[in-house]
């Protein structure tokens, strides 16, 4: 049967048509308990979504659809391991790699591997090619080998281990390792090659430029010894560039690569904010992979996160959604959102090859508050558009000043409340303003958004922030009936960028290739 024809999809799209209307000041001058009815607690985390266009009837509606669509089957057969992977035959289980105890014998000792690296390099035991002490680290990766330590290392700078540099290049824009490069010294820079498949292009250029660059420096292949690192599945290819089996940290391909962080694509981060920090964020996920699997749905987060973006993508029509952490640390996290949610879900095919019919993934983009503040908060208020937001806050800094916090948490709650009630031609005329400018100064609100409070930020509360993001993923794969673990959507390009770089060079025949690109072909050659 079609999503869209099932009873559980019919009764929320009829409750939708009817309820879509109401404004969120109706909504909580109706209920003076919507905030308790719409927040939910879990392990220091609260979230309240009373701000979100749902009432009772609509999230009594979601989760039956829930339970039609079978989560409870779904989440258990990916936590024992079942190939819920169809469309490339494997098993999803990062949540293994977290489970402490219990976690598989080959990931414990992986861990063990790495704490042995990152105890050697903070304690100057592990040495360069003429004896310096490593002094900076550099990852080279590119999406789910990049995105997550980057991310998760800038996210915990306040916990920054001192006299080591770590480094992200994901890039093959020369524009970013060469700058690095330059104020690098070869003889304490240990470089980190994290591919899961170690064919990505842009990730074997850059780490054949920094090889090259090191041997410049230090005359013998010898040094590659002791300044290269791989983290692969492909054992084979990392032994063909040259790196040192004893050097390479393996992950399995079980391991999504935008699920990847709690591997030994973790590294970099281990290495940034040390040893005790990295299991903290193994705890924190592990913490929020306990509730996910028991907690019952109505208090689940990662499903009612996944719920809340299905009614606001397909039930409200909204394209996208906005990230907004009120955290200068949490800076990146949008950016990982992207690959997680997008890459997870942008799909139209289902579990049986057939089309799905409706949007999925809604667009994920957002920035740290109060930066956007300035710049498209203009377009949230009063641009039209129907944009549902994820604030996050945090109980307190993570870099105590004084002064500083207390003004960043008044703008994340004075922007969630200006979207969700706006403001009226009753309050702005009872405010003196000229019939001029009210049309320029009503807000019309009803911007649904959900705020998610952090006691603090730290290893533990990212570990359960992502994990939380993680699961609600998964759960709207599922809501979906698609597979979130594959990205064929991402082959086309690669494919196609393989054609045209000969032809940048002047070799072979563009005449297969369209008129644009030829046209471009053309302009470019001439510009070299
Ligand atoms: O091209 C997309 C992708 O395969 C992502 O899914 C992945 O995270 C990224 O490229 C990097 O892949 P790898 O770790 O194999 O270099």
């Amino acid at each position: 049967m079609k999503l869209t024809d099932s009873p559980a999809w019919q009764a929320l799209s009829a409750h939708a048509a009817s309820f879509s209307q109401h404004h969120l000041r109706d909504l909580f001058a109706a209920d003076a308990g919507r905030f308790e009815r719409f927040s939910r607690r879990c392990d220091g985390l609260l979230l309240d979504f009373s701000k979100q266009r749902i009432d009772a009837e609509a999230h009594r509606l979601l989760l039956d659809f829930a339970a039609a669509a079978d989560i409870d089957g779904w989440r258990q057969k990916m936590l024992s391991g079942e190939i819920i992977n169809h469309t490339e035959g494997r098993a999803v289980r990062h949540v293994a790699l977290r489970a402490g105890e219990a976690a598989p014998p080959e990931t414990r000792a992986v861990l063990a591997q790495m704490q042995d690296c990152c105890d050697s390099i903070h304690n100057g035991v592990w040495r360069g090619y003429s004896n310096e002490r490593i002094t900076d680290v550099v990852n080279i990766g590119i999406g789910g080998s990049d995105l997550g330590p980057r991310m998760a290392a800038r996210a915990l700078a306040a916990a920054q281990q001192p006299d080591l540099r770590v480094h992200f290049v994901a890039n093959v824009d020369a524009a970013d390792i060469a700058p690095l490069l330059a104020r690098l010294d070869p003889r304490a820079t240990l470089f980190i090659i994290a591919s899961k498949t170690f064919t990505t292009q842009e990730t074997l250029i850059n780490a054949r430029t920094a090889r090259a660059w090191l041997l410049a420096a230090a005359g013998s292949e010898e040094a590659v010894a002791r300044h290269f690192i791989a983290l692969s599945t492909a054992r084979e290819r990392t032994r063909e560039f040259g790196i040192a089996d004893a050097n390479v940290f393996e992950f399995w391909d079980w391991v999504g690569g935008r699920f990847s962080l709690w591997s030994a694509i973790g590294l970099s981060l281990a290495l940034a904010v040390g040893w005790s920090n990295f299991t903290q964020l193994l705890a924190g996920a592990r913490a929020m992979d306990e509730h996910f699997a028991n907690a019952p749905a109505a208090d689940n987060l990662p499903l009612t996160l996944a719920l809340l973006t299905l009614w606001n993508t397909d039930f409200l029509g909204a394209p996208s959604a906005a990230v907004l952490p009120y955290s200068q640390s949490l800076e990146l996290l949008p950016a990982y959102l992207q690959q997680l949610e997008m890459e997870s879900n942008g799909k139209q095919t289902d579990r049986a090859g057939q089309g799905i019919g409706v949007p999925t993934n809604p667009i994920v983009w957002g920035a740290a508050g109060s930066n956007g503040q300035h710049s498209f908060y203009q377009l949230l208020h009063q641009g039209g558009q129907l944009v549902p937001c994820d604030f996050i806050a945090l109980g307190e800094s993570d870099f105590p000043l004084p002064g500083h916090h207390r003004p960043l948490l008044a703008n994340c709650l004075a922007q969630s409340a200006a979207l969700a009630f706006g403001q009226t031609a009753a309050e702005l005329r009872a405010a003196g303003v000229s019939e001029t400018l009210l049309p320029y100064k009503l807000f019309p609100g009803n911007q649904p958004s959900s705020t998610l409070l952090l006691p603090r930020l730290d290893a533990y509360t990212l570990g359960q922030l992502l994990a939380l993001y993680e699961h609600k993923t998964f759960c709207l794969g599922v809501l979906w009936n698609l597979n979130s673990f594959d990205q064929w959507g991402v082959e086309l390009g690669k494919t196609l960028a393989g054609r045209i770089e000969p032809l940048l060079a002047g070799n072979g025949d563009a005449s297969a290739f369209d008129a644009s690109t030829r046209g471009l072909l053309a302009a470019l050659r001439s510009a070299s």
